[in-house]
């Protein structure tokens, strides 16, 4: 693999990450940028459904998902963890609580991202596979609308813990339920028949040398931290 340390690398670098992983991804891009800066860097983010089209049609070098799609002939590179966990307002009844049984969230009305959406798709395999059901009482298309609804007491969600990464105030919480944190990876992800440029090799190895670290730091001091 070819190994460039050449700050003299050019070109255009085309990424497409879900909505999730817009909390951490772009934190890689600025020490990248940094070291190779005419490299240029062309950023989609959209939900599940709409990043597995752009690799459908070649649209990008790489993608970033949870869960990868089987029907594309695919390379894929685990990246970190992505534990998803339950969410309420700090006042809520349960907080605070140890062990708490799904089965005892059963009349909460819940929050949930969209059909399409890769976290939507986590939480459908959940219930599916264990026989729980939820109260889904809204839908919303952003995982910080969903925290500010959580926030405002409209009901409980099941979110990854990257999007509270940044969450500094006691207004949001995790609970303590039984079988959680669900826990995905995030991969890194790009067709197996695509010739990848120079600028893209380089971009990969960066990401497996120093992704994870520079990722992982985010967390620290974060109600994320203890998930990860
Ligand atoms: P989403 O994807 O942003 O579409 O919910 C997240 C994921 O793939 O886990």
């Amino acid at each position: 693999r070819l190994a460039s340390l050449s700050g003299l690398q050019a070109g255009l670098l085309k990424l497409s990450v879900v909505t999730t992983a817009k909390y951490f991804f772009p934190h890689l891009l600025g020490p990248f940028c940094q070291r190779y800066p005419n490299i240029e860097v062309n950023f989609n983010i959209g939900n599940r459904n709409s990043m597995v089209n752009r690799l459908r049609e070649n649209k990008d070098d790489f993608y970033v998902f949870s869960h990868p799609p089987e029907d594309i002939d695919i390379e894929t590179f685990e990246f970190i963890k992505n534990p998803l966990v339950v969410v309420a307002p700090s006042n809520h009844r349960l907080s605070g609580k140890k062990n708490i049984k799904f089965s005892q969230l059963a009349a909460e009305p819940f929050i949930m991202r969209e059909p399409g959406s890769g976290t939507r798709y986590s939480i459908e395999k959940y219930l599916l596979q264990s026989g729980n059901s939820i109260n889904e009482k809204m839908t919303i298309e952003s995982n910080e609308a969903i925290k500010h609804s959580v926030m405002s007491g409209l009901g409980l969600s099941i979110l990854s813990v990257h999007t509270l990464a940044l969450e500094r105030n006691a207004e949001i919480e995790i609970l303590d339920v039984k079988g959680f944190p669900m826990l995905y990876h995030w991969y890194v992800v790009y067709l197996r028949n695509k010739k990848l440029s120079d600028v893209a090799k380089t971009f990969l190895e960066y990401l497996e040398n120093e992704g994870a670290q520079i990722a992982g730091n985010l967390l620290v001091n974060s109600p994320a931290a203890n998930y990860i």
